[in-house]
């Protein structure tokens, strides 16, 4: 027995150290953490159970039969975020480059089954260099039960990737299937063919860095949610999204008690709208004003600045808001920003989330490159996004929602069960001058003429009674007064209940 115990002492030992000292100082040394020191700061202290520490590859190729490390490069279990269970699996650069083996694919994957069977979310630390060469088609295999599994998993429970090193290859349509993706700046980079094939392909030369690293990912493709400075940045905003996630599609998300009173009064949103409408505002700050203690969880926010998405709580309760930022564009809707938003509401519906979106939108985005890129295609995703939702939806027009933009935007058309308008709203197929241009075009040589025409189609349409007469619009409200409107609906629609016809699943313009 002394024996037995010795012998799973030592092997636990073994899988400890992972790749062995000299790589874990190699590992320090480019400001990396180990995937064992990552888990302990990204779980509550102490409450890591660990699994299948003693797994090994089967592999017996290319010498890899004498060359086995417990745990196979990658260290797996549960444990706790601020008392929630949550599943983790972590690579382990120090073994073998992080490889995806068969053995390591098949941890990861009895992880996911659970924490799909418990309904707990599953968070995922990458630092790998990629299927395990010596084993060839079996850990493409193993890639591709991860990605089923994703999939599977996708809209079920939330699913967080990290990178935290090397994600390249196929291996990054992993993280592509999960909901949030983190990147840790100068230390991670994901792309699916690296600096050297677009070199002989394309013949651009460019830096792994420049090609996937965590600012392009963040700010170019929108790949990546959040970028953070380092490992131990990176792990403590993940614990932060979680607090803001349910456990899984059947659950609530957390409550949080806040003393910041539903009614609260901010006369300053009064003044938010500058009198001229062709002068732009920060629509974060109504953002920022109006949800729980001033806190607002941006996700992207340095790609398409243009639409701001991310959660805040209103009266303890988890809300996801989307709002057009005229700062940027105008607060246009392009293809960037409606895929953007459109993922997002497609999470808050599948998580049971109720959405609040602040509108000003002077439309779509015109010209060429938006149009060839398929604009028409990419703006129907967050229409249908909008449209397919059935979780609560709270919509504030606080200045511009013109043309298809308005209809897009959660507008009532869209089943949005409050729609406000703020005094400033103006509602219309199109701005004052742009209308005149089109229906008044034989008078648009005469100056004075067209000044009148645009005052008249103002005094007409850029205001919120003509959809309030229509119903369109419950109610015009005062700025200052919006968080206690929007927690009164919210409250109201607590245990609001919608369900769209069966089907298999619908079919959203990808
Ligand atoms: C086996 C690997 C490995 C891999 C790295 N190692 N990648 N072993 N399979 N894919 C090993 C190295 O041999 C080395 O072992 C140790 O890990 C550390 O690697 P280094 O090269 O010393 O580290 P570094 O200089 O930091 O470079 C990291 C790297 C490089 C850029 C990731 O290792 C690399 O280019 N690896 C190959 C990447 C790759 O082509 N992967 C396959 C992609 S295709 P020793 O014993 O010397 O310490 C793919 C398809 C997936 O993944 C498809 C899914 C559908």
């Amino acid at each position: 027995m002394q024996d037995i115990i010795q012998q799973l002492a030592a092997t636990r030992d073994a899988a400890l150290l992972g790749g062995g000292s000299k790589r874990i100082e190699s590992h320090h040394s480019k400001g990396k953490l180990t995937a064992r020191e990552r888990i302990e700061l990204l779980l509550d202290q102490g409450s890591f159970e660990e699994w299948d520490m003693f797994v090994e590859h089967r592999c017996v190729d290319f010498g890899m039969a004498d060359n086995k490390i417990p745990g196979d490069g990658v260290v797996t279990g549960y444990g706790m975020i601020n008392g929630r269970v949550v599943f983790v699996f972590s690579q382990d650069f120090t073994v073998f480059g992080g490889s995806l083996s068969e053995a390591h694919a098949e941890k990861i994957c009895k992880i996911m089954d659970h924490a799909i069977r418990v309904g707990a979310p599953v968070i995922g630390l990458n630092d790998s260099g990629g299927a395990r060469i010596q084993e060839g088609v079996a850990s493409l295999g193993g890639y591709a039960e991860v990605f089923q599994r994703n999939v599977m998993a996708s809209g079920v429970i939330p699913q967080i990737s990290v990178i935290m090193g090397p994600c390249a290859g196929g291996a990054v349509y992993s993280p592509a299937m999960t909901d949030f993706n983190f990147m840790v700046k100068d230390t991670s980079y994901m792309f699916v063919t690296g600096p050297d094939v677009v070199k002989s392909v394309t013949h651009e030369t460019v830096t792994a860095e420049q090609l996937g690293g965590a600012i392009t990912h963040s700010t170019v493709s929108g790949v990546c949610d959040r970028a953070f400075e380092n490992d131990v940045e990176t792990l403590l905003m993940v614990r932060s999204l979680i607090n803001y996630l349910p456990a899984n599609n059947k659950k609530k998300a957390p409550f949080r008690p806040t003393p910041d009173r539903a009614d609260r009064i901010e006369m300053s949103l009064d003044t938010l709208i500058p009198d001229n409408p062709n002068v732009p505002y920060d629509m974060k700050e109504l953002i920022y004003k109006v949800v729980d203690d001033n806190d607002f969880f941006e996700l992207q926010p340095e790609h398409a600045q243009n639409i701001i998405v991310g959660f805040a709580r209103m009266e303890g309760h988890v809300v996801g808001m989307v709002a057009n930022q005229p700062l940027v564009l105008a607060g246009c809707l392009d293809i960037k920003s409606s895929i953007k938003a459109g993922r997002f509401v497609r999470f808050c519906d599948s998580f049971n989330i109720p959405i609040i979106t602040f509108v000003d939108v002077p439309g779509f985005m015109p010209g060429t490159a938006q149009e060839y890129g398929g604009i028409i295609k990419h703006g129907a995703k967050l229409l249908f996004a909008y449209a397919e939702a059935t979780i609560p939806k709270i919509t504030v027009i606080t200045r511009k929602a013109y043309g298809g933009a308005y209809d897009v935007m959660s507008s009532k058309h869209l089943r949005g069960d409050v729609n406000f308008a703020w005094p400033t709203a103006e509602i219309a197929v199109m701005g004052p001058a742009g209308a005149v241009k089109i229906i008044f075009r034989d008078e648009s040589n005469d100056e004075q003429k067209v000044v009148e025409r645009t005052e008249e189609y103002r005094q007409k349409f850029a205001n919120p009674f003509v959809a309030g007469h229509r119903g369109y619009i419950d109610d015009v409200i005062a700025p200052h007064k919006t968080r206690k409107r929007i927690c009164r609906s919210l409250n109201m629609l607590r245990d609001k209940k919608l369900e769209n016809p069966w089907r298999k699943h619908g079919n959203i313009p990808l």
